[in-house]
């Protein structure tokens, strides 16, 4: 073929003929292959990735793994029927691949609820809580407790819930409906599941990024998540708070990457080679300076998604030079907590209550007392 033509040994020997002969027409022809030689070493080296840019891992030895995967959970039948299937529906394999390919532009999807007017009334703090589609009584619970605090230390706090697709004309009808009565819902056009749930914290700072840039701080918090705005207020307000480059919570610290394949915590090593993660924020809720948002999207267009949302945006700080702050007292930053009577729930941020009942049932105990 002519690439052959263009090695550089070709070049060498034309290059030899010109200097024995001088001749103009031999000089021409050097000088072409010349330049022929460096536009192919350009395309061969930069064009060719360029015009992929996507495709960080090849995409094919990533069906194999995970058909792999498949073949190590499941029975010989299914093996025989997946090894051939083009497209496995709802299958671990296409997860990862679509997640691969969009999870980085959270900007590609599209919002089919949103409220972008909700940040003119300049809050101090948002809450965000991604949240299933179907899950009202979760949000009931947030918009009876914490979440209907409007004001906390003279400050404005909005709280608002993130969606995906509900996977029904129905279900779709019943959460406008809930749109319209409580002006809360953000919905997006990615499909809602455990798999995607980078997807959606990217959308969360998507829309922080682009709706809400005025807000001071910010917060992704779970649904099923206790918190005590007072005390997280008090934080946020403490002098020694920075208001730029500052993210806190639970700090998981040098933490192995899941490679058992039978965990909801797996990520192959063609998502994330190394064998620890950077250090990051518990996802379950963590706080940030309103500014990470921008800079976490646009550091997600260089840092390949993987299936583990928080340790995702470890990555991300990371790649930013950003370490998570410890928070100035770490005891405040609970995960399970054995009832909410043993702890004091009073001088807490966060605890996992663990359903929209103990949801409630937190905040009455937290504030009977006062
Ligand atoms: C193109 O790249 C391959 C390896 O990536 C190399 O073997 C080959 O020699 C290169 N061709 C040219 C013309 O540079
Ligand atoms: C991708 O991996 C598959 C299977 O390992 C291999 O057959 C194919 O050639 C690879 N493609 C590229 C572009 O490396
Ligand atoms: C929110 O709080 C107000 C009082 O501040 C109260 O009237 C309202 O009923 C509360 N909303 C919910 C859903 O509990
Ligand atoms: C994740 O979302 C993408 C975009 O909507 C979708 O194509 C993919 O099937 C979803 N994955 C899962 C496991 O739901």
């Amino acid at each position: 073929m002519a690439v052959e033509c263009l090695q550089k040994r070709c070049c060498l020997a034309k290059g030899r003929g010109f200097m024995g002969r001088f001749k103009p027409g031999f000089a021409l022809a050097a000088l072409a292959c010349f330049f022929w030689c460096i536009i192919a070493f350009i395309y061969n080296f930069s064009l060719v990735p360029v015009s992929h840019p996507r495709t960080w891992f090849n995409q094919t030895k990533l069906y194999n793994l995970m058909s792999g995967k498949k073949r190590h959970l499941t029975n010989k039948q299914t093996i025989e029927t997946s090894s051939t299937e083009k497209k496995p529906s709802a299958s671990i394999i296409t997860e990862a691949i679509s997640t691969h390919r969009y999870v980085a532009h959270p900007s590609n999807y599209h919002f089919t609820l949103d409220e972008p007017d909700k940040c003119k009334q300049d809050p101090f703090l948002v809450l965000m809580v991604p949240v299933a589609p179907h899950d009202v009584a979760a949000r009931d619970a947030i918009r009876s407790t914490w979440g209907n605090e409007s004001s906390v230390q003279g400050k404005a706090v909005l709280t608002l819930f993130l969606v995906g697709l509900s996977g029904g004309a129905e279900a779709q009808q019943q959460l406008e409906e809930e749109s319209r009565q409580h002006r809360d819902l953000l919905q997006s056009d990615f499909v809602d599941s455990y798999f995607n749930l980078t997807i959606k914290t990217m959308v969360i700072m998507d829309w922080l990024a682009t709706r809400c840039p005025q807000a001071t701080y910010a917060m992704k918090v779970d649904s099923d998540m206790y918190i005590n705005p007072e005390n997280l207020m008090s934080l946020l307000l403490s002098p020694n708070t920075p208001r730029e480059n500052y993210i806190t919570g639970y700090l998981m610290l040098d933490q192995p990457v899941v490679r058992d394949k039978s965990s909801k915590w797996y990520v192959p090593e063609e998502l994330y080679p190394e064998s620890r993660y950077p250090t990051y924020v518990l996802g379950m809720g963590y706080v940030f300076s309103n500014d990470i948002p921008f800079k976490i999207v646009r550091a997600s267009k260089s840092i390949k998604p993987f299936n583990i949302e928080d340790a995702y945006v470890g990555a991300c700080l990371k790649w930013m030079g950003l370490n998570p702050s410890d928070a100035p007292d770490p005891s405040q930053f609970q995960t399970y907590v054995k009832d909410s009577k043993s702890t004091d729930l009073s001088k807490i941020i966060t605890a996992i209550a663990g359903s929209s009942e103990k949801v409630i049932e937190f905040w009455q105990n937290v504030n009977r007392r006062k």
